[in-house]
């Protein structure tokens, strides 16, 4: 029987959210429908609502997400009913030029669910990241879950999914921190907090956050940071040389997404080091550099999309680092709100008060 049940809609560029009774289809073959118990609210959900990601309205919102599965369609075998699982949304097709050459974490052919959910009156709902997870039950593909220890909770668990995934994975993945590293992150938000807690699993020995506000470099340090530095208040390049012996990092992460902010990371990088972009920057954002700079610091540039995670690798060990109490995930918890609370809480981090807030089901 397919489901009836509540979810945070963004029926129009700019409109508020607003709580709709949405129509949940039975799983399909390759799908299923998943309980929603937690979701973070992240700020890809406010760039759907705001338009900027594309006209396609109405949108379910909600991607940062664990649950317990429902049902599943026909031919399902990696998940069945009662599974505790994250949702990814990478999942990835095994098919592609990729994964057949071993690096399904760049996966160019991602899948979804096919069916889609609807409003009341019929309407098919775009889903966020094709999860739409702010929802008492959401459709997904089978692939989109991935299977992890219970006794995490799933406040803590859904933030893989999406934010500090990217981060950790940013640091650890992409960018390839080890021990005895030194590492900067330009920007301590969600994203560069993960980065800077990543970059202390990962055995870095130097960890300098840098961010324009202070509440955010100090819970930076709760997560890593050997030092903080105010890029507001002192040049952040020559800050981070100056805490480097002069060199520069080895590997610099920026968690912005803006030209200066990556230019910053650019020429605060050593000899050879690693800058990894994981902000997310808009369709207008340029940015020159002199190429010679390019090519004699050496070294290499990346982009991290979604932390290169492969969720099926990614997702069950972190939650394990979790269970061991050598991961805190719950201190990127900054609030747990309802279904209703999701305007306000695009509010809150739109003003930089939060890490994330987590509606909880
Ligand atoms: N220099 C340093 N820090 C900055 C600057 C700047 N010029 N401008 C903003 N910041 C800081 C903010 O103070 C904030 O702490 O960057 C941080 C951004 O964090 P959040 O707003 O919490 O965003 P987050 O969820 O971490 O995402 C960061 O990654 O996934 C992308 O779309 C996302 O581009 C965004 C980025
Ligand atoms: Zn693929
Ligand atoms: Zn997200």
């Amino acid at each position: 029987m397919p489901y009836t049940v509540q979810g945070v809609v963004a029926r129009g560029k700019g409109e508020p959210v607003s709580l709709e009774t949405v129509h949940v289809p039975d799983p399909g073959p390759g799908e299923a429908v998943v309980n929603i118990q937690a979701c973070g609210v992240c700020h890809t959900d406010l760039h759907y609502r705001e338009g900027g990601i594309n006209d396609e309205f109405p949108f379910l919102l909600g991607h940062e997400a664990a649950g317990i599965v429902e049902a599943v369609g026909e031919g399902v075998t990696d998940v069945a009913p009662g599974d505790y699982v994250i949702l990814n949304w990478r999942a990835v097709c095994g098919q592609c030029r990729a994964c057949r050459r071993g690096r399904p974490w760049y996966c160019f052919s991602t899948h979804n669910a096919t069916q889609r959910m609807t409003l009341e009156d019929g309407t098919p709902l775009s889903p966020a990241l094709g999860i739409g997870a702010f929802i008492e039950k959401t459709l997904v593909a089978a692939g989109q879950c991935t299977k992890v220890d219970p006794a995490a909770p799933a406040t803590a668990a859904g933030l893989l999914g999406c934010g500090v995934m990217a981060g950790i994975g940013a640091a650890i993945n992409t960018g390839g921190v080890t021990r005895g590293d030194s590492v900067a992150v330009i920007g301590v938000g969600g994203v560069g907090g993960a980065a800077v807690h990543g970059a202390h699993l990962a055995g870095a020995t130097k960890i300098i956050a840098v961010d324009i506000d202070d509440r955010k470099l100090a819970w930076a340090k709760e997560f890593g940071a050997t030092h903080t530095v105010n890029s507001r208040e002192s040049d952040p390049v020559e800050a981070i040389r100056e805490l480097t012996g002069g060199d520069g990092a080895d590997v610099v992460i920026e968690a912005v997404g803006r030209p200066e902010t990556y230019r910053q990371a650019f020429y605060a990088r050593d000899l050879a080091g690693t800058v990894v972009l994981v902000g997310v920057p808009t369709p207008e954002m340029t940015i020159e550099l002199p190429l010679l700079d390019v090519f004699g610091r050496g070294g290499s540039l990346k982009s991290s999309w979604y932390g290169d995670c492969l969720p099926s690798r990614d997702f069950p060990l972190l939650i394990d680092l979790y269970l061991q109490g050598r991961l805190n995930l719950d201190g990127f918890v900054s609030e747990t709100i309802g279904l209703g609370d999701v305007e306000e809480a695009f509010a809150k981090m739109h003003r930089g008060e939060v890490l994330r807030s987590v509606v909880v089901l």
